[in-house]
């Protein structure tokens, strides 16, 4: 909470009964599932996942295919030092953050995203996660210089305020899929490309601000049954896109196992002063 910036004008938020207020009476009601909204405009139609996303991803997560990537950043987090206070940009469900937070016993998270019903998600998966609805393009309602690590995997990038709401020598890291990632599925079922940016183009991007440190490589492969492939396809951009080639037709022909390669690159970036 003491994080927390009014987003009208950016005065510290306090709780009120069932809202959050500042000094000039800006408030903002929290949700019954835990989260609040901080936003005072929309967001274009098609930005944030819908709760059909957000349940497939919820559910393919839990299967744990995703782990080593958890691995990855919560070693970024311990390395932090003795962190306190971590936010995680986009960060859906909460899967990540919650489990850094479940390995890192000293520090709160803070996840924003412009999807509420990932953000509902967010809420319930650790008891030291608070989550906002926000647009990661504009001004964060967060104070400066407050994050010791900010997390932001597979989510918009938003450079000036990584910098503006991490402490001096605060860590960065951007998980972004691997050249590899998916690529049994990408061939077979025809799925958008969805290699992120090369990791040199993403130090270089964010090269006015943050200094590279290290760049992390989790990769392994596994046998996934059809289900799994289907709400592996439905949580990402693709769930957008069914009709194109027969997208859904093939999901739902989809019958025994299919090997798939999971691959993230993590880019560990310093803030610079
Ligand atoms: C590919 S998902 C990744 C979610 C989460 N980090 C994970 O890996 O499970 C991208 C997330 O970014 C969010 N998002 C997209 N554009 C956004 C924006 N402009 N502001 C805030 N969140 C945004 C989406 O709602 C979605 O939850
Ligand atoms: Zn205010």
């Amino acid at each position: 909470m003491s994080a927390l910036r009014c987003s009208v004008c950016s005065a510290p938020l306090h709780p009120d009964g069932r809202s959050l207020r500042c000094v000039r009476r800006h408030s903002f009601d929290l949700a019954k599932q835990g989260y609040v909204n901080l936003l005072r405009a929309g967001v274009d139609a098609g930005t944030a996942d819908t709760s059909e996303m957000a349940a497939a991803r919820a559910d393919f997560l839990a299967t744990g295919r995703y782990a080593p990537l958890v691995d990855v950043l919560a070693r970024v987090v311990e390395a932090s030092g003795e962190p306190e206070f971590v936010v995680d940009a986009g960060a859906g469900t909460g899967y990540y953050l919650a489990g850094v937070l479940d390995r890192v016993a000293s520090a709160w998270g803070l996840a924003l995203d412009v999807s509420a019903p990932a953000l509902r998600r967010a809420a319930k998966a650790h008891p030291r996660i608070g989550a906002v609805v926000w647009n990661l393009w504009e001004p964060w309602p967060v104070a400066d210089g407050v994050a010791d690590v900010v997390l932001d995997v597979f989510a918009p990038r938003n450079t000036a305020e990584f910098h503006r709401v991490l402490r001096p020598g605060g860590l960065l890291a951007v998980a972004t899929p691997g050249a590899g990632h998916l690529r049994e599925l990408v061939t077979e079922l025809g799925l958008l490309d969805i290699a992120g940016d090369k990791t040199d183009r993403i130090a270089e991007s964010l090269g006015d601000h943050f200094e590279p440190v290290d760049v992390d490589t989790a990769s392994h492969t596994a046998e996934l049954d059809a289900d799994e492939v289907r709400k592996l396809v439905l949580m990402g951009p693709n769930a957008h896109h069914l009709h194109r080639g027969g997208l859904g037709a093939k999901l739902d022909a989809l019958t025994g196992a299919t090997e798939v390669t999971f691959e993230f690159d993590v880019s560990v970036l310093r803030r610079k002063e």
